[in-house]
């Protein structure tokens, strides 16, 4: 976990305006120039991702399930497009210190606690609060304990729009009576074959440039946060600072196997790179991640200081033996 605890500022209340319902799919559409993304109440998901590939081709390049309803009842819950909450991410041990009290969390990982646990925001129906043609904002309100360990009325909102070439999320939250643990992201996965490469259907071709992270959050045999923060070396594993790299590359390499927990033997990426930037570099991506074979290609924007890639190690099966999370 980030020993930080922060606090993201809340967005005024926006007024109601343009109401679009959703499809007879149960999802929302909206689009721009070079864009088509999906949205559904349910854990503010993202569940479709359509752009243009070198051909023209329209590719979907977010994994999701074709059928909405499908997302509460998915066994193995995947998070897939998913803005995990209260808490996004690892507590170890399930237990964590506020201001000298001690709160302990579901144990739903292992004796840890991911993603805030089996109630966290991710298993939640969203309020839809506002939808136009190119944005859609999520409200939900987070009682008090309504996660075990998680103190406090919370308030979060998610706007989702699309512009040209362009998928923006703006996250937030705000505790409204009592100090708790707070950090929000968004849980793409991604395929920018979209499945149609006849060679593979994996994503280890893909590439992915980390130009601002030199370090990263050193973890144990667990994956939990160690509080260590580690330098990556150029030409190690973990190093897509140097130069850009393709996602497989050091698939051969013997630090792999357990690279992201080697309790687990988890292997290849389930990590969290520091982005260390200054103020003039704010501007520019932190993460780039294309592919050669459709030619689709994204830039990462953010003003967090962190970004983990999950390279899907657990996942096997035919729905996502191929995906990458960034
Ligand atoms: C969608 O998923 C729900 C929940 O599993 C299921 O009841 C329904 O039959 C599914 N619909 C289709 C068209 O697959
Ligand atoms: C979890 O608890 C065990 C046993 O008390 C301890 O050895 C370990 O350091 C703890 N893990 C973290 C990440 O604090
Ligand atoms: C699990 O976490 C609890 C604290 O919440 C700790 O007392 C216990 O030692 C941990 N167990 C292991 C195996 O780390
Ligand atoms: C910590 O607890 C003390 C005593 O209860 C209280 O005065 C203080 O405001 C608390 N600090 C924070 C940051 O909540
Ligand atoms: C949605 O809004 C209703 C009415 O204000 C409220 O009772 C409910 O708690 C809200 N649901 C979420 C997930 O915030
Ligand atoms: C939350 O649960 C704790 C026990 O886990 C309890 O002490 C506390 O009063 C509860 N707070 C609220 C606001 O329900
Ligand atoms: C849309 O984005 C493309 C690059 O992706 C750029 O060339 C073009 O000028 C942009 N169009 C507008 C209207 O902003
Ligand atoms: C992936 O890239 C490697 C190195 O460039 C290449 O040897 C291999 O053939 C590629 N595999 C596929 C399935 O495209
Ligand atoms: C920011 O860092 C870059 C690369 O290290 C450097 O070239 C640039 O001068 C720095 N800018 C400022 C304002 O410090
Ligand atoms: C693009 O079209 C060329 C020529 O038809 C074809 O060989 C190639 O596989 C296509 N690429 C994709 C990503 O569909
Ligand atoms: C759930 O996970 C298992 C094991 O990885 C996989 O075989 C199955 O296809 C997955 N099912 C769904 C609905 O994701």
């Amino acid at each position: 976990m980030m020993k930080a605890l922060f606090t993201l500022s809340i967005l005024p209340l926006s007024v109601l305006s343009a109401w679009a319902p959703p499809g007879p799919d149960g999802k929302y559409t909206l689009t721009a120039p070079g864009i088509t993304a999906k949205f559904i109440p349910y854990a503010a998901c993202i569940t479709n991702l359509l752009v243009a590939d070198r051909n023209g081709t329209l590719r979907d390049v977010i994994l999701g399930y074709d059928n909405a309803t499908f997302y509460p009842v998915d066994p193995n819950h995947s998070d897939y497009g998913a803005v995990p909450g209260r808490y996004t991410n690892r507590i170890a041990n399930h237990t964590y210190v506020i201001n000298g009290t001690r709160y302990y969390t579901e144990a739903n990982d292992g004796n840890g606690t991911l993603h805030s646990g089996l109630n966290g925001w991710s298993h939640r129906v969203w309020n839809v609060s506002d939808v136009t043609a190119t944005s859609i904002t999520f409200t939900i309100r987070d009682e008090s304990n309504s996660s075990l360990g998680m103190p406090g009325l919370v308030l979060g909102t998610v706007t989702h729009s699309v512009s040209n070439n362009t998928w923006s999320t703006k996250l937030s939250a705000v505790a409204v009576d009592h100090d708790t643990p707070l950090m929000l992201t968004t849980h793409p996965y991604w395929n920018l074959d979209a499945f149609s490469n006849p060679k593979t259907d994996l994503i280890f071709n893909h590439t992915l440039s980390l130009p601002f992270s030199k370090r990263m959050l050193g973890i144990d045999p667990a994956t939990e946060c160690t509080g260590a923060i580690p330098e990556v070396p150029a030409g190690s594993i973990n190093d897509f600072w140097s130069k850009p790299k393709q996602l497989g590359a050091s698939i051969n390499d013997p630090a792999w196997v357990g690279n992201c927990g080697t309790g687990s033997g988890c292997s290849g990426y389930n990590n969290q790179w520091v982005v260390d930037r200054n103020a003039s570099e704010m501007a520019l991506p932190v993460a780039t991640l294309s592919s050669a074979y459709t030619g689709i290609k994204w830039d990462l924007y953010t003003d967090q200081p962190g970004v983990v890639v999950y390279s899907c190690f657990w996942m096997g099966g035919e729905l996502c033996l191929s995906c990458a999370t960034l």
